[in-house]
């Protein structure tokens, strides 16, 4: 269980987090979605008691992570931005030098667990220097997870590995979510829909929208778009009857006909208009709006 209330951050007189509020639940993976800057490491960072927050609380397991930083450490497995290696151990090594650290009773049987996990055991004896970059990340998710943490944060975890890979970091982080609490930043909003329960949205420190991908998508969706292409007009009419028409809000191009955004359902309206002057509606349908566009959208109000 992570619990943030009020979290704040300044860098001097830079705010990078401000007051943000949310939770994440055992057995739910938890998106922190926001563009670069947002705050997301720095958040992680404050939440794994690397760093003391300027204000605000966050517990981990019902633990303070300044008052408790022992107990938070034992119960929560980050995997940083760059995940810092040695290129010189061995894999096995690695995983095993952090067993140690983290004071887990049978390293030897724990560390043998984690590599079988994380799809790493073929490859315990083998140099870091020699893991390709994806490979490395898994090493990273290992060290992570070697002291079977209840909460496991991961910081853009996806960034800089192939698309196969990314692939399977992603179906790793779902795996986790099943029965651990899994905070996981990203940039990239199809990501975040794909793999978690709940997103909350970040821009320039603040929260600007959380929920389920579900409810985010008929929250946020300004009104209704369709698609509408009309035959028999040039388009600059075309343009220009669809723009009087009571409710619509924009008209913009789009290939041979033009994407509408309305406050409500405009589509009677629509219709008789183009068939009073004697025009065709050769389409008319509904644009679903991805979840990226309404991300692009909020974030871009902001700025
Ligand atoms: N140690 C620091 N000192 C001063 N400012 C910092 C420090 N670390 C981060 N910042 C600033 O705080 C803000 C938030 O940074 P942070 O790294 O948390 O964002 P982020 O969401 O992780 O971005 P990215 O997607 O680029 O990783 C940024 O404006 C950043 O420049
Ligand atoms: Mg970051």
């Amino acid at each position: 269980m992570i619990e943030v209330h009020d979290l704040t951050k300044r860098y001097g007189s830079h705010l990078a987090v401000d007051a943000i509020s949310f939770e994440a639940h055992p057995g739910e993976v938890v998106g922190l979605l926001g563009p670069n800057g947002a705050g997301k490491t720095t958040t992680m960072r404050i939440l794994t008691g690397f760093m003391p927050p300027t204000g605000g609380t966050a517990r981990i397991a019902g633990y303070d992570v300044m008052a408790d930083s022992l107990e938070v450490r034992r119960r929560v497995g980050y995997l940083p931005e760059r995940v810092p290696v040695y290129p010189d151990m061995t894999v096995s090594g690695y995983i095993t030098f952090w067993a140690k650290l983290r004071g887990v009773t049978r390293p030897r049987a724990q560390v043998d667990t984690v590599l079988e996990r994380v799809n790493l055991t073929d490859r315990r004896n083998t140099l870091i220097r020699n893991l390709s970059k994806g490979l490395r990340q898994r090493l990273g998710l290992a060290q992570a997870l070697v002291h079977n943490p209840e909460v496991v944060i991961l910081d853009e975890p996806t960034i800089g590995i192939d698309p196969q890979q990314v692939i399977e970091v992603r179906e790793s982080v779902r795996e986790l979510g099943k029965n651990h609490t899994v905070l996981f930043s990203t940039h990239i909003l199809s990501e975040a829909e794909q793999v978690c329960d709940r997103v909350v949205i970040i821009n320039k420190g603040r929260i600007i929208a959380q929920g389920t991908p579900q409810t985010l998508r008929a929250q946020l969706q300004p009104g209704v778009a369709l698609y509408v292409e009309i035959g028999g007009l040039g388009k600059e009419a075309a343009a220009r009857l669809l723009r009087e028409i009571p409710g619509i809000e924009s008209v913009e191009r789009q290939g041979d006909g033009f994407a509408v955004r309305a406050g409500g359902d405009v589509r009677p309206a629509l219709s008789d208009a183009v068939l009073h002057t004697g025009c065709r509606l050769l389409e008319l349908r509904p644009v679903a709006m991805t979840l990226e566009d309404i991300f692009l959208d909020l974030v871009g109000r902001e700025n």
